[in-house]
C-alpha cells in the first residue's frame, strides 16, 4: 500500500475540521491540509486566538498542538490537492431544495464539484476518500467523473470512509471510535488503497476496530446507522405519548426496556424531537434511495421515523398551549436552549426553532437564551423558519438574552428545549419569584427535578410523564 505522507481534506466544516485535526495530532509524520472555499471559515480556523468556526469540547486543544506543525488550513484548494497522496472529500450534502428529489434526495453538487476539481488539477495518482454522507453508489459516479476528466497517467482509487462522530463529543468519538469503516472495491488496487487508509488510522485506532468492507456496504452502513439511531428515538418518543395518556413514566419504561442486553440502554431518551444536520437528512436520503429502487414499502417504513419526529414536536407545542388554558396569545414564554443538543453551538434542524415558530403562530412573545449559539445565527434560523414574518415583526415578538434568569423574568412559562447542564444549576427559587403566576415549566428534555420544582410552587409538565401538572 501507498505510504501516506500528505493528506488534503476538502471541506473545513463540522466533520472535515475535527476529523483531520485529530489525524494530524495522532500522525505527526503526515502533513494534513484542510481546505475550503469559504475564506471566513478558513480565517477562523487560522485565527491567532483560536476562535475556531465551530464549538466542540476539546477541539481547541487539538488544533493548538497541531496547527503550524503538520496541520494547515487554506483556501488554496488546488495546491493542497496536487501535493497530497490521499484526499478526503468532506463537503456538505444537504437535502435537495428544488428539482428532482426535492425534499428527500441528497444534493450532491458540492461532492461533484470537489471531485471535478480533483480531476482537473491532479498531476499524479491519488486515493480519493468519500467522507461526506452520500447515497449508495456515489463512489461509482465519482469514479466516472475522475476517469473521464483526469490527466493521462493519473490513477484514482476511491474509498468510502463515513464519519460516525456526534457533535458535542466529536473529539472523544475520534480519539476512541467504536469503529472506523473503510469501503473499497474488492480488487487488488482497491484493497491496497483500503490498507493505506487503514494504516493512517492504525496510528491510534486498535486494528480490530478498523472494519474493511465493500464500497456499497460502507456507503449504505452510514445511512443505516443513522436511520437506526433515529428510529430508537422515534420509538421512545412514540411511547412517551402513551405514557402521558396513561400515567406511565417514559424514563422508567426506557430504563426497563434498555436493561435487556439485546436492546441496551443508550439512545433511549425521550425528547422534544431529534435535531441536527444528519438524522432527518440521512433518513430522507434513504427514503429517496428506496423509492428510486422501486421499494415503496421500505421507503414508507423509514419515512415514519421522520413523521413521528415531526409529530413529537407539534404534540409538545400543543401541550404547552393546552396547559396554558388553551391560549398563549399575548403570553410571554421563555425558551431555554436553542442548539439541537447540549455542548454544541450548532442549530441545524433544532427542535427549538419549530417550537418557537409554533408559539409565534399563536402570537405569543418568546424570549430565548442559549449559552453557545450566536445571536446572529438565531435570527437567521428564525427568519428562515418564518418566511411570512419580516425581521421587524419577528423582533417585536422575539427577544434574545444572555442570561437564563433574565430570560424567565416576568414570563408565564419556561420551556426547556436543549439539555444544557447549566439549566440544572439555575436558581429555580429566584426564577419562580420573578415569574408570573401560576408559573409553568415545560421540560422537553427530562432534565429538571420536577418534584423539587413543584415544591417551590411551579406547575411542571415533563415529556413522557402522565402526572398532574
Ligand atoms: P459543513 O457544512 O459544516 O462543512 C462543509 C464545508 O465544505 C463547508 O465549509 C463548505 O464551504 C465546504 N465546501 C463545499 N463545497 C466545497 C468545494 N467544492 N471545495 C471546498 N470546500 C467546499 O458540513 P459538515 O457538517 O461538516 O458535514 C459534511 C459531511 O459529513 C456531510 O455529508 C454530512 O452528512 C457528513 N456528516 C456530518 C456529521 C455531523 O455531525 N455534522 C457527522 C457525520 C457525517
Ligand atoms: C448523529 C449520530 O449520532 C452520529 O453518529 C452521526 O455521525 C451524525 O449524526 P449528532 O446529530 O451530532 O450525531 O448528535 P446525536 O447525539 O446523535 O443527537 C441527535 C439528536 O437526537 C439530538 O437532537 C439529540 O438531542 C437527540 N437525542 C439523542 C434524543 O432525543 N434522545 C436520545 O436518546 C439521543
Amino acid at each position: 500500500p501507498v505510504n501516506v505522507k500528505k493528506i488534503c481534506c476538502i471541506g473545513a466544516g463540522y466533520v472535515g475540521g475535527p476529523t483531520c485535526a485529530v489525524i494530524a495530532l495522532k500522525c505527526p509524520q503526515i502533513q494534513v491540509t484542510i481546505v475550503d472555499l469559504n475564506q471566513s471559515r478558513i480565517d477562523a480556523w487560522n485565527s491567532p486566538d483560536f476562535s475556531l468556526p465551530i464549538y466542540e469540547p476539546g477541539l481547541v486543544e487539538v488544533v493548538k498542538q497541531a496547527r503550524g506543525r503538520n496541520l494547515f488550513f487554506s483556501t488554496d484548494v488546488d495546491k493542497a490537492i496536487n501535493e497530497s497522496d490521499l484526499i478526503f472529500v468532506s463537503v456538505n450534502t444537504p437535502t435537495k431544495k428544488t428539482g428532482v428529489g426535492a425534499g428527500f434526495g441528497a444534493d450532491l453538487h458540492y461532492v461533484e464539484s470537489a471531485t471535478r476539481r480533483i480531476a482537473a488539477v491532479a498531476t499524479s495518482s491519488k486515493i480519493v476518500v468519500e467522507k461526506s454522507t452520500v447515497p449508495c453508489r456515489t463512489a461509482e459516479s465519482m469514479r466516472t467523473i475522475l476517469e473521464s476528466n483526469c490527466r493521462p497517467g493519473c490513477h484514482f482509487d476511491i474509498l468510502s470512509n463515513p464519519e460516525f462522530l456526534a457533535e458535542g463529543t466529536a473529539i472523544n468519538d475520534l480519539f476512541k471510535p467504536d469503529r472506523v469503516l473503510i469501503g473499497s472495491l474488492q480488487t487488488p488496487e482497491g484493497k491496497n488503497a483500503s490498507a493505506a487508509l487503514a494504516g493512517v488510522y492504525g496510528n491510534w485506532v486498535p486494528k480490530e476496530r478498523v472494519l474493511t468492507v465493500g464500497l456499497w456496504s460502507s456507503e449504505l452502513s452510514k445511512l443505516a446507522a443513522n436511520a437506526m439511531l433515529a428510529q430508537r428515538i422515534s420509538s421512545i418518543n412514540a411511547l412517551s405519548a402513551i405514557c402521558e395518556a396513561t400515567g406511565a413514566n417514559i424514563d422508567e419504561v426506557s430504563h426497563a426496556v434498555g436493561f435487556d442486553s439485546r436492546i441496551g440502554p443508550k439512545f433511549l431518551k425521550a425528547s422534544v424531537g431529534f435535531g441536527g444536520s444528519c438524522f432527518q437528512k440521512d433518513i430522507l436520503n434513504l427514503v429517496y434511495l428506496s423509492e428510486s429502487l422501486h421499494l415503496p414499502e421500505v421507503a414508507a417504513y423509514w419515512r415514519q421515523v421522520v413523521d413521528m419526529n415531526e409529530y413529537q414536536k407539534s404534540r409538545f407545542s400543543r401541550s404547552v398551549v393546552e396547559t396554558l388554558f388553551n391560549t398563549i396569545t399575548g403570553k410571554h414564554i421563555a425558551v431555554l436552549g436553542f442548539a439541537f443538543k447540549a455542548d454544541t453551538g450548532d442549530t441545524r434542524e433544532t427542535a427549538a426553532v419549530t417550537l418557537i415558530r409554533n408559539f409565534l403562530a399563536e402570537r405569543a412573545y418568546v424570549t430565548v437564551y442559549d449559552p453557545k449559539v450566536e445571536v446572529s445565527q438565531m435570527w437567521q434560523d428564525l427568519t428562515e423558519a418564518c418566511p411570512d414574518w419580516t425581521l421587524e415583526q419577528l423582533q417585536k415578538y422575539v427577544t434574545i438574552v444572555h442570561d437564563p434568569i433574565e430570560a424567565c423574568k416576568d414570563k408565564e412559562a419556561v420551556v426547556i428545549a436543549t439539555e444544557w447542564k447549566e439549566f440544572l444549576e439555575i436558581d429555580w427559587q429566584t426564577v419562580y419569584n420573578h415569574m408570573s403566576k401560576p408559573a409553568f415549566v415545560f421540560d422537553g428534555r427530562l432534565l429538571v427535578d420536577a418534584e423539587k420544582l413543584r415544591k417551590i410552587g411551579f406547575k411542571v409538565k415533563v415529556i413522557g410523564r402522565g402526572e398532574r401538572v
